[in-house]
């Protein structure tokens, strides 16, 4: 058993995991994040429960034996090491249990609930975290021999001197790729604020009222129909991140990054942002793929819509600082029905371009006719 909150589970963790793996040919390795650590206090831009879980089933798979566990996270209040090796005691009966840590946790051990209990059930593997950490670590392990009857093997890793702490700090190459990319993804430990003040940099003052309108109709949005509110929320700070480059700045943009659009309607000025926002997003604020694509569908939408592209679109319609006559009916529907609201919206849409005597985006028509019938496969399907 290897516990940690594995926030995120960074390349220190895995070499150790690994190095024990192989020194004590161990047959499985359960790499068990836990739920509420009893010393710890999880810091304020955490992941959740369940995303640590999931990036400790990825990293995992980067060490032989490995599987993530979520036996303290099912359990539920404070994880405690004893409980926790009692019942994978009753689990393998047969097996023969070791407890992974680090020096840290060596020297803490004696304040765990029931260590002379834990020594009981498992054999202790200690990982050196710092270079020197050798002979602190000896003299740990004589410590708890004696004092509790520990049976103590030292593991000869490859010292990382690192904690999630700075991983969360951006050193990238202390993390996998696989979980990079998920943080990444997940908009995790991404301080929201810093970020809505390099916007209000970027943008003048009415368009960042806007965007401040957008973000919080968006978040509503996020909450009601269970989207990723830390996704949305960049998602919405950075959707009108180009808007103000004129047209010539912005098809230097896409000339700078490869952007291909294919626009066929009129007024390109109006919609090219959308484009350039979503590869600015990607390429100078380092955002995933959920953020970028609900960026690039929020003018003219698209035939395939995730929900954050969905909300992202609608509220940047009608939130709070759009003044058009139908805005506020419109954020009323959007909060009890977010389809039929983006399916308004795209049919208003057409219908003022067409009055306009301009041509509608085909992306909007395919969106629109997309949505209906996605719409009537439902009905059929109830
Ligand atoms: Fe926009
Ligand atoms: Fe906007």
């Amino acid at each position: 058993m290897f516990g940690g909150t594995f926030n995120p589970p960074h390349s220190g963790h895995i070499a150790a995991a690994c190095a024990c793996v192989e020194q004590l040919k161990l047959d499985k390795l359960l790499l068990v994040p836990t739920a509420v650590p009893p010393h710890k206090q999880l810091p304020a831009l955490t992941a959740t429960s369940e995303q640590r879980l999931e990036m400790t089933g990825l990293a995992a798979r980067l060490i032989p034996n490995a599987e993530a566990c979520d036996i303290e996270l099912r359990r539920g209040g404070a994880s405690y090491t004893k409980v926790t090796l009692e019942s994978l005691r009753e689990r393998y009966p047969d097996d023969e249990l070791w407890l992974i840590m680090g020096t840290d946790m060596l020297e803490s051990f004696h304040l765990w609930r029931e260590p002379e209990g834990i020594c009981k059930l498992a054999r202790l593997a200690v990982c050196a975290r710092d270079e020197g950490d050798r002979q602190r670590i000896e003299q740990g392990a004589d410590r708890l021999r004696e004092q509790f009857g520990a049976r103590v093997d030292i593991i000869d890793n490859v010292p990382l001197p690192m904690s999630s702490t700075e991983a969360r700090g951006g050193e990238s190459l202390k993390l996998p790729d696989c979980i990079r990319e998920y943080i990444r993804e997940h908009c995790l430990y991404m301080d929201m604020d810093a970020l809505r003040e390099r916007v209000r940099e970027m943008l003048g003052e009415r368009r960042f009222a806007h965007t401040l309108g957008c973000e919080k109709l968006a978040v509503l949005l996020a909450q009601k129909y269970g989207a990723d509110e830390r996704v949305v929320r960049a998602s919405a700070l950075l959707h009108d991140i180009t808007k103000e480059l004129s047209l010539t700045q912005q098809l230097r943009l896409c000339e700078k990054w490869s952007i291909i659009h294919d626009y066929d309607g009129d007024n390109l000025e109006a919609v090219i942002h959308a484009d350039t926002g979503a590869a600015a997003a990607a390429f100078e604020y380092g955002m995933g793929s959920t953020v970028c694509s609900a960026i690039r569908k929020h003018t003219v939408g698209d035939e395939s819509m995730s929900l954050t592209d969905r909300i992202i679109y609608i509220a940047d319609a009608c939130e709070e600082t759009r003044s058009y006559p139908s805005a506020r009916e419109m954020r009323e529907l959007a909060l009890r029905d977010l389809n039929a609201a983006v399916i308004s919206n795209m049919e208003q849409t057409i219908k003022r371009l067409e009055n306009l005597g301009k041509k509608p985006y085909y992306k909007t028509e395919r969106a629109l006719a997309a949505l209906i019938k996605e719409k009537e496969g439902k009905k059929i399907n109830e």
